[in-house]
């Protein structure tokens, strides 16, 4: 079980990687999150009410490990976080991914991960879920604004790594030049799981609507208590609003309503 905790945990690493973006790692001796899980996070000493939902990229025993962009007050605190400091948590929180892996086909096809920016992240997890359990078949499509060596090589290093691997960049410093929604052909796959922007996720849901590919995402969303309460986080949907932070953050995007 992953039962939510609260409370200051100690950062036992945090460092730098592509383009703004930073690795934090914070001891946890709890029980492990669930791939697609995020932690409201904010630094021990912060000045910021709320904390920022972050998903869990890695989980290595030990300690939970986030992918951070540096965006506001509050990442930027987060960013400033040294080792032996603590920070605010309170998590895991929502669904997992694989919540919905009874709904992929068994046809033969392999999976997809697709993921804009930092992204990448719970489902880098996902693949390490997967991985401890069996040897998943899989594609990795990843779109970033500028080439991103560390991300990359986060992929490229997870313990069953991808069978290929898809890099598109907005200025073309690294693979294709272009957005990552045009690489791929989505029909190919048995299911798509993807991470990104609003925007990106539309365009992979509206893809696969056409392709007949079942797909889930992971939405992005503001959020306050996140424990289903305040019902700040709400994603419009088939069957009336759910909310992110409880019902989600991993939809099967055909019942999710993109504006
Ligand atoms: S953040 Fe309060 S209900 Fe989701």
């Amino acid at each position: 079980m992953s039962g939510k905790q609260s409370g200051l945990y100690t950062v036992v690493a945090n460092k730098p990687i592509d383009d703004g973006a930073f690795r934090l790692a914070v001891a946890w001796e709890n029980a492990p999150p669930r791939a697609g899980q995020f932690f409201l996070i904010k630094s021990g000493r912060s000045s910021v009410l709320l904390g920022r939902p972050i998903s869990v990229a890695h989980y290595d025993g030990y300690a939970v490990h986030f992918l951070i962009m540096k965006i506001g007050t509050g990442t930027k605190e987060l960013a400033e976080t040294r080792e032996g400091e603590t920070v605010f948590m309170l998590g895991p929180l929502g669904n997992g991914w694989s919540d919905f892996l009874d709904r992929t086909p068994q046809n033969g096809k392999p999976l997809a991960f697709v993921s804009g920016g930092l992204g990448c992240a719970p489902l880098l997890y996902f693949v390490e879920e997967l991985a401890a359990r069996s040897s998943p078949s899989f594609h990795f499509y990843a779109g970033f604004s500028t080439a991103s060596p560390k991300l990359t090589g986060m992929i490229t290093s997870l313990p069953v790594p991808p069978q290929k691997l898809i890099v598109t960049t907005d200025d073309g410093s690294d693979g294709e030049k272009g957005v990552i929604t045009d690489a791929i052909d989505v029909g190919a796959y048995a299911a798509i799981f993807s991470c990104g922007t609003t925007a990106m996720l539309k365009a992979v849901a509206v893809m696969c609507a056409k392709a007949g590919t079942p797909c889930f995402i992971s939405a992005e969303n503001h959020m306050a208590c996140g424990v289903g309460a305040c019902l700040g986080c709400a994603v419009k949907t088939v069957s009336g609003n759910k909310r992110c932070c409880a019902d989600g953050p991993v939809f099967n995007a055909q019942e999710v309503i993109f504006a």
